[in-house]
């Protein structure tokens, strides 16, 4: 048990890198990562997963090209993976400060998607797209780990899907046409830092690969959707209309494939 850093024994490489320093921790994400966020470092823990060795090569790929999080030491001990990143500035895109500024705050997030489109996937380590994700869908569907707690109200049960095996036939029977492009996978306002007017950083890589532009589209219209009805924190920001996304955007939404996608992140 090493005190300094929680619950966690955390290796020798690491410790050495982070001794002395002062963190805190973050409750922001939904997952089971242990987050420290130290003055100019960020140590993320989570359980052995074998893609999280995919992130961490496409965060490394992804250096000098986006704002992402440079990978500082990375370490694996077979039941944690213990990532060492650099600490990026700015604040949320959810912070009240652009919750008040919808059109900023809209424009920032079309920056963001056009950032991520604007990059030659052509040598891009990862793919994540429709085929990957109903194969992990199919996974956890089969193996229980669907937390149907966390859907919509109308997902599931009368009027809806019977339940996640039937939603998974119905999205591997109606895909939707792809366009690819770099996918960041969690695009949702948490995972996006903006400083001084411009975006400072893209973090939580775990789900970047080259995939459909849609599912970043829907993800981050979502967010932003439901930061702006008070789901997280309460308050209600009746000025900031998700729909704003797709003016900064320049994109037409298409609500089969914004459903589509919707539907998807279900399973996960
Ligand atoms: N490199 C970084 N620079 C600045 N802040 C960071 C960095 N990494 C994480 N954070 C802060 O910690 C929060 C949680 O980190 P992160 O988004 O990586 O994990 P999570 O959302 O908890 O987990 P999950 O991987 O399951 O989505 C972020 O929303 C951000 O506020
Ligand atoms: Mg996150």
């Amino acid at each position: 048990m090493d005190k300094e850093h929680g619950a966690f024994a955390v290796p020798e490489s690491i410790r050495k890198l982070t001794a002395g320093k002062a963190f805190s921790t973050d409750g922001v994400g939904m997952s089971k990562a242990q987050v420290m966020v130290f003055e100019d470092c960020v140590l993320k823990i989570v359980p052995y997963r074998e893609k999280n060795e995919e992130t961490v090569r496409v965060m490394r790929w992804l250096e000098n090209k986006l704002p992402v999080p440079k990978v500082l030491c990375y370490e694996c001990d077979g039941e944690r993976q213990y990532l060492l990143m650099s600490r990026l500035p700015g604040r949320m895109a959810c912070d009240a400060y652009y919750l008040e500024r919808p059109d900023e705050l809209a424009a920032r997030l079309a920056e963001a998607i056009r950032m991520l489109w604007s990059i030659d996937v052509s040598d891009c380590p990862r793919v994540r797209d429709l085929d990957t994700e109903l194969r992990e869908a199919r996974f956890r569907v089969e193996n229980n780990l669907v937390n149907l707690e966390l859907a919509e109200p109308a997902t599931f049960g009368p009027g809806g899907f019977k339940d996640p095996e039937h939603l998974l036939d119905w999205l591997e029977r109606n895909r939707p046409g792809y366009e690819p492009a770099l996918s960041h996978g969690d695009l949702c306002l948490p995972n996006i830092l903006i400083d001084n007017g411009r975006i400072s950083g893209l973090i939580d890589l775990g789900d970047t690969g080259i995939g459909d532009r849609w599912r970043d589209i829907a993800l981050c219209w979502r967010s932003m959707r439901r930061n702006a009805e008070g789901a997280f924190g309460g308050k209600v920001y009746p000025d900031a209309r998700a729909e704003m996304l797709f003016d900064a955007l320049g994109v037409k939404p298409d609500a089969e494939k914004l459903r589509y996608y919707l539907l998807l992140d279900e399973l996960f």
